[in-house]
Protein backbone atom coordinates (compact mmCIF):
# COMPACT_ATOMS: atom_id res chain seq x y z
CA UNK A 1 0.00 0.00 0.00
CA UNK A 2 2.18 2.89 -1.13
CA UNK A 3 1.89 6.29 1.26
CA UNK A 4 0.65 4.03 4.34
CA UNK A 5 3.19 3.76 7.42
CA UNK A 6 1.71 1.33 10.03
CA UNK A 7 3.83 1.73 13.29
CA UNK A 8 3.14 -1.26 15.52
CA UNK A 9 3.18 -0.45 19.43
CA UNK A 10 3.81 -3.19 22.53
CA UNK A 11 1.81 -1.51 25.57
CA UNK A 12 0.17 1.84 26.18
CA UNK A 13 3.33 4.03 26.15
CA UNK A 14 4.50 2.75 23.24
CA UNK A 15 1.27 3.49 21.62
CA UNK A 16 1.09 6.83 23.34
CA UNK A 17 4.78 7.84 22.22
CA UNK A 18 4.35 6.65 18.81
CA UNK A 19 1.25 8.37 18.34
CA UNK A 20 2.55 11.34 19.61
CA UNK A 21 5.67 11.50 17.11
CA UNK A 22 3.30 10.94 14.46
CA UNK A 23 1.26 13.85 14.94
CA UNK A 24 4.07 16.09 16.57
CA UNK A 25 6.40 15.82 13.70
CA UNK A 26 3.69 17.32 11.14
CA UNK A 27 2.77 20.13 14.07
CA UNK A 28 6.40 20.74 14.11
CA UNK A 29 7.56 20.73 10.38
CA UNK A 30 4.24 22.99 9.82
CA UNK A 31 3.19 25.07 12.28
CA UNK A 32 0.10 26.80 10.75
CA UNK A 33 -1.17 23.48 9.99
CA UNK A 34 -5.18 23.36 9.86
CA UNK A 35 -5.90 20.16 12.48
CA UNK A 36 -8.79 18.22 12.71
CA UNK A 37 -9.01 16.22 15.83
CA UNK A 38 -11.18 13.07 16.88
CA UNK A 39 -12.23 12.35 20.58
CA UNK A 40 -12.97 8.80 21.93
CA UNK A 41 -11.15 7.08 23.92
CA UNK A 42 -7.78 5.89 21.87
CA UNK A 43 -6.23 9.42 21.06
CA UNK A 44 -6.42 10.64 24.90
CA UNK A 45 -2.69 9.00 25.72
CA UNK A 46 -1.29 10.15 22.43
CA UNK A 47 -2.67 13.89 23.33
CA UNK A 48 -1.20 13.91 26.79
CA UNK A 49 2.06 12.62 25.61
CA UNK A 50 2.18 15.52 23.07
CA UNK A 51 0.57 18.32 25.35
CA UNK A 52 4.36 17.41 27.05
CA UNK A 53 6.37 17.62 24.29
CA UNK A 54 5.47 20.57 22.56
CA UNK A 55 5.69 23.63 23.58
CA UNK A 56 3.17 26.84 23.37
CA UNK A 57 5.73 28.43 20.93
CA UNK A 58 5.11 25.03 18.50
CA UNK A 59 1.04 25.38 19.03
CA UNK A 60 0.23 28.84 19.20
CA UNK A 61 -0.51 29.27 15.21
CA UNK A 62 -2.32 25.51 14.81
CA UNK A 63 -6.11 25.76 13.34
CA UNK A 64 -8.00 23.36 14.87
CA UNK A 65 -11.34 22.13 13.59
CA UNK A 66 -13.41 19.85 15.53
CA UNK A 67 -14.21 16.31 13.82
CA UNK A 68 -17.80 15.65 15.07
CA UNK A 69 -20.69 16.43 17.42
CA UNK A 70 -23.92 15.17 18.94
CA UNK A 71 -26.89 17.54 17.50
CA UNK A 72 -28.59 19.53 20.19
CA UNK A 73 -26.07 18.68 22.85
CA UNK A 74 -24.36 22.20 24.53
CA UNK A 75 -21.16 22.18 25.29
CA UNK A 76 -21.92 22.65 29.17
CA UNK A 77 -23.25 18.89 29.18
CA UNK A 78 -20.89 15.86 29.67
CA UNK A 79 -21.50 14.45 26.30
CA UNK A 80 -20.97 17.47 24.51
CA UNK A 81 -17.50 16.27 22.34
CA UNK A 82 -16.43 20.16 21.87
CA UNK A 83 -16.06 20.25 25.33
CA UNK A 84 -14.05 16.72 25.30
CA UNK A 85 -12.06 18.37 22.19
CA UNK A 86 -11.40 21.19 24.69
CA UNK A 87 -10.00 19.38 27.81
CA UNK A 88 -8.42 16.46 25.92
CA UNK A 89 -6.22 18.71 23.00
CA UNK A 90 -6.95 22.73 22.96
CA UNK A 91 -6.34 23.51 26.48
CA UNK A 92 -3.36 21.12 26.82
CA UNK A 93 -1.66 22.27 24.26
CA UNK A 94 -2.44 25.75 24.89
CA UNK A 95 -4.60 26.46 21.24
CA UNK A 96 -5.59 30.10 21.14
CA UNK A 97 -9.29 29.25 21.38
CA UNK A 98 -9.99 31.96 18.65
CA UNK A 99 -8.13 28.93 16.40
CA UNK A 100 -10.50 27.00 16.90
CA UNK A 101 -13.84 26.10 14.82
CA UNK A 102 -16.45 24.08 16.86
CA UNK A 103 -19.74 22.78 15.34
CA UNK A 104 -22.57 24.41 16.96
CA UNK A 105 -24.64 21.67 17.84
CA UNK A 106 -27.78 23.77 19.13
CA UNK A 107 -27.68 25.87 15.15
CA UNK A 108 -31.65 26.07 14.46
CA UNK A 109 -30.55 25.11 10.78
CA UNK A 110 -28.13 21.95 11.19
CA UNK A 111 -27.65 21.79 7.24
CA UNK A 112 -26.41 25.29 7.13
CA UNK A 113 -24.30 24.88 9.95
CA UNK A 114 -22.57 22.00 7.69
CA UNK A 115 -22.05 24.40 4.58
CA UNK A 116 -21.06 26.83 7.41
CA UNK A 117 -18.33 24.52 8.69
CA UNK A 118 -17.19 23.18 4.95
CA UNK A 119 -16.91 27.30 4.43
CA UNK A 120 -14.36 27.58 7.88
CA UNK A 121 -12.33 24.21 6.35
CA UNK A 122 -12.00 25.71 2.83
CA UNK A 123 -10.52 29.32 4.26
CA UNK A 124 -8.23 27.48 5.95
CA UNK A 125 -7.13 25.82 2.72
CA UNK A 126 -8.30 22.62 4.04
CA UNK A 127 -7.11 20.23 6.54
CA UNK A 128 -3.37 19.57 6.76
CA UNK A 129 -3.53 16.86 9.18
CA UNK A 130 -6.56 14.65 10.76
CA UNK A 131 -6.16 12.67 14.02
CA UNK A 132 -8.74 9.54 13.73
CA UNK A 133 -9.88 7.00 15.55
CA UNK A 134 -11.51 4.18 14.12
CA UNK A 135 -15.48 3.25 14.88
CA UNK A 136 -16.21 -0.26 15.05
CA UNK A 137 -18.00 -0.28 12.55
CA UNK A 138 -15.47 1.18 10.44
CA UNK A 139 -16.37 4.62 10.84
CA UNK A 140 -14.26 7.87 10.52
CA UNK A 141 -15.76 10.71 12.97
CA UNK A 142 -19.34 9.91 12.29
CA UNK A 143 -19.29 8.89 8.68
CA UNK A 144 -21.23 5.69 9.26
CA UNK A 145 -21.17 2.73 6.92
CA UNK A 146 -21.96 3.08 4.19
CA UNK A 147 -20.42 6.52 3.25
CA UNK A 148 -19.09 7.00 -0.07
CA UNK A 149 -15.95 9.11 -0.64
CA UNK A 150 -17.61 12.53 -1.68
CA UNK A 151 -19.91 12.30 1.45
CA UNK A 152 -20.60 15.80 2.61
CA UNK A 153 -20.40 17.45 6.10
CA UNK A 154 -23.40 16.55 7.62
CA UNK A 155 -25.84 15.47 10.20
CA UNK A 156 -26.11 11.53 10.29
CA UNK A 157 -28.29 8.90 12.61
CA UNK A 158 -26.01 7.14 14.68
CA UNK A 159 -25.15 3.36 13.92
CA UNK A 160 -26.30 0.96 16.85
CA UNK A 161 -22.84 -0.08 17.20
CA UNK A 162 -21.91 3.49 17.79
CA UNK A 163 -24.28 4.04 19.91
CA UNK A 164 -23.20 1.31 21.97
CA UNK A 165 -19.53 2.44 21.95
CA UNK A 166 -20.74 5.89 22.83
CA UNK A 167 -22.66 5.00 25.64
CA UNK A 168 -19.66 4.20 27.54
CA UNK A 169 -17.78 7.59 27.15
CA UNK A 170 -20.69 9.74 29.83
CA UNK A 171 -22.19 6.50 31.81
CA UNK A 172 -25.45 6.80 33.31
CA UNK A 173 -26.46 9.32 30.10
CA UNK A 174 -28.62 8.65 27.37
CA UNK A 175 -27.02 8.30 24.48
CA UNK A 176 -27.63 10.97 21.53
CA UNK A 177 -28.72 9.48 18.60
CA UNK A 178 -27.72 11.82 16.04
CA UNK A 179 -24.24 13.62 15.14
CA UNK A 180 -22.28 16.11 12.90
CA UNK A 181 -19.59 15.12 11.02
CA UNK A 182 -17.17 16.10 8.91
CA UNK A 183 -17.47 15.14 5.67
CA UNK A 184 -15.51 11.71 4.57
CA UNK A 185 -14.62 14.06 1.44
CA UNK A 186 -12.73 16.73 3.48
CA UNK A 187 -11.31 13.99 5.54
CA UNK A 188 -9.89 11.50 2.87
CA UNK A 189 -8.89 15.44 1.01
CA UNK A 190 -6.63 15.78 4.02
CA UNK A 191 -2.84 16.14 3.13
CA UNK A 192 -1.70 13.78 5.69
CA UNK A 193 -4.21 11.17 8.51
CA UNK A 194 -3.06 9.79 11.52
CA UNK A 195 -5.19 6.90 11.95
CA UNK A 196 -4.78 5.72 15.88
CA UNK A 197 -6.55 2.11 17.25
CA UNK A 198 -5.91 0.22 19.92
CA UNK A 199 -7.72 -2.71 21.83
CA UNK A 200 -8.53 -6.64 21.10
CA UNK A 201 -11.98 -5.41 20.20
CA UNK A 202 -10.60 -3.54 17.11
CA UNK A 203 -8.60 -6.30 15.75
CA UNK A 204 -11.25 -7.17 13.09
CA UNK A 205 -12.11 -4.01 11.93
CA UNK A 206 -8.24 -2.56 10.97
CA UNK A 207 -7.66 -5.23 9.15
CA UNK A 208 -11.06 -5.02 7.25
CA UNK A 209 -10.16 -1.32 6.62
CA UNK A 210 -6.58 -2.14 5.91
CA UNK A 211 -6.91 -5.21 3.78
CA UNK A 212 -10.28 -6.03 2.98
CA UNK A 213 -12.06 -4.48 0.19
CA UNK A 214 -12.22 -0.92 -0.26
CA UNK A 215 -16.10 -0.21 0.18
CA UNK A 216 -18.49 2.32 1.74
CA UNK A 217 -19.61 -0.54 3.49
CA UNK A 218 -16.04 0.41 5.61
CA UNK A 219 -15.67 3.97 5.26
CA UNK A 220 -11.96 3.77 7.10
CA UNK A 221 -10.60 1.66 4.37
CA UNK A 222 -10.80 4.12 1.38
CA UNK A 223 -7.81 5.51 3.66
CA UNK A 224 -6.17 2.43 1.90
CA UNK A 225 -5.87 5.00 -1.20
CA UNK A 226 -4.62 7.74 1.03
CA UNK A 227 -1.11 9.08 -0.77
CA UNK A 228 -0.07 10.16 3.56
CA UNK A 229 -1.40 7.69 5.91
CA UNK A 230 0.49 6.92 9.11
CA UNK A 231 -1.45 4.07 11.36
CA UNK A 232 -0.48 3.63 14.55
CA UNK A 233 -2.11 0.05 16.42
CA UNK A 234 -1.46 -1.27 19.01
CA UNK A 235 -0.34 -4.68 19.17
CA UNK A 236 -3.24 -6.25 21.03
CA UNK A 237 -5.73 -4.76 17.74
CA UNK A 238 -2.94 -5.59 15.14
CA UNK A 239 -2.48 -9.27 15.91
CA UNK A 240 -0.02 -11.85 16.05
P1 LIG B 1 -12.54 4.98 20.50
O1 LIG B 1 -13.51 5.53 19.37
O2 LIG B 1 -11.23 5.69 20.34
O3 LIG B 1 -13.23 5.36 21.78
O4 LIG B 1 -12.43 3.51 20.29
C1 LIG B 1 -13.12 5.51 18.04
C2 LIG B 1 -14.30 5.89 17.20
O5 LIG B 1 -15.44 5.48 17.48
O6 LIG B 1 -14.11 6.59 16.20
Amino acid sequence: MPGIRITVADGPDGFDRAAADEIGSTIRACPRAAVVVATGRTPMGPYARLADDLSADATGDLRVFQLDEYLGIPRSDPRSLASWTRRSFVEPLGIEPASVHWFDAMADDPDAECRRYEGAVAEAGGFDLAVLGLGPNGHLGFNEPPSDPMSGTRVVPLTEESLASNAAYVPGEPVPTEAFTAGLDLLLATRRVVLVVSGRTKHEIVHRALDGPVTAQVPASFLQEHPDLAVVVDADAWGA
